[in-house]
């Protein structure tokens, strides 16, 4: 069976302890930690920023993965990257120049991502491949945790898998929105590598988050 990486969103995480809430998934076996930062106008949803993340830091070593759900991702790059985020994603649908925003995030010395919302097409994404380290499938429409997950995007994640595995070197592909054990393996098998999941770690009443982990990553 292949590796599948779980990379639990904090969206779902209780905000009044933060800190021990970061510490016990880290415990738990979260292999990257998923940032879900939202700006109110991108998405309707506002969350954190830079000072946040730069406060919850030092309590885990795993890698901070920021998914920048945000109309103007460019005018604070450096400022996720000093509050020491490994993994930069932005959203295909508000950076015009994609090319010029993930080569700013490599220089930066981070890993650069695009994520797509479910009603946009990959057109365009062959010309980035070589300038990518993730790619981020929503399989809800950005903006909230807990809504069910759209079966529509297994195609687009199949499809996205065929063109990476052209390439020579690794590129991630990670799915966020409603991952369950169910919608999971789903992903998995259309070829997604990494899970993004927020209620099914945070939010199963009675379910410590080590077994919510292993249970989606054995599905
Ligand atoms: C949605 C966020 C997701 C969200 C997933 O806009 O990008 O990361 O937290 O939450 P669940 O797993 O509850 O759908
Ligand atoms: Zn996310």
């Amino acid at each position: 069976m292949k590796e599948v990486l779980i990379a639990p969103s904090i969206l779902s995480a209780n905000f009044g302890s933060l800190a021990n809430d970061v510490k016990l998934i880290d415990e738990a076996g979260a292999d990257w930690i998923h940032l879900d930062v939202m700006d109110g106008h991108f998405v309707p949803n506002l969350t954190f920023g830079p000072p946040i993340i730069k406060s919850i830091r030092n309590i885990s070593k795993k890698p901070f993965d920021a998914h920048l759900m945000v109309t103007n991702p460019d005018d604070l790059l450096e400022e996720y990257v000093a509050a020491g985020v490994d993994m930069i994603t932005v959203h295909k649908e508000v950076t015009p120049h994609l090319d010029r925003t993930l080569t700013r995030i490599r220089d930066l010395g981070c890993k650069a991502g695009v994520s797509i919302n479910p009603g946009t097409s990959l057109s365009g994404l062959e010309f980035l491949l070589e300038k990518l380290d993730l790619i981020l499938v929503m399989s809800v429409n950005p903006g909230f945790g807990g809504q069910r997950f759209l079966e529509s995007q297994l195609s687009k994640i199949s499809s996205i898998r065929d063109k990476i595995d052209q390439l020579e070197r690794p590129v991630g592909l990670s799915v966020d929105g409603g991952i369950n054990e169910k919608t999971g393996k789903m992903s998995i098998e259309a070829g997604a590598d990494i899970l993004v999941a927020g209620s099914s770690v945070f939010r199963l009443e009675g379910v410590p988050y080590s077994k919510a982990i292993e249970q989606l990553r054995n599905r």
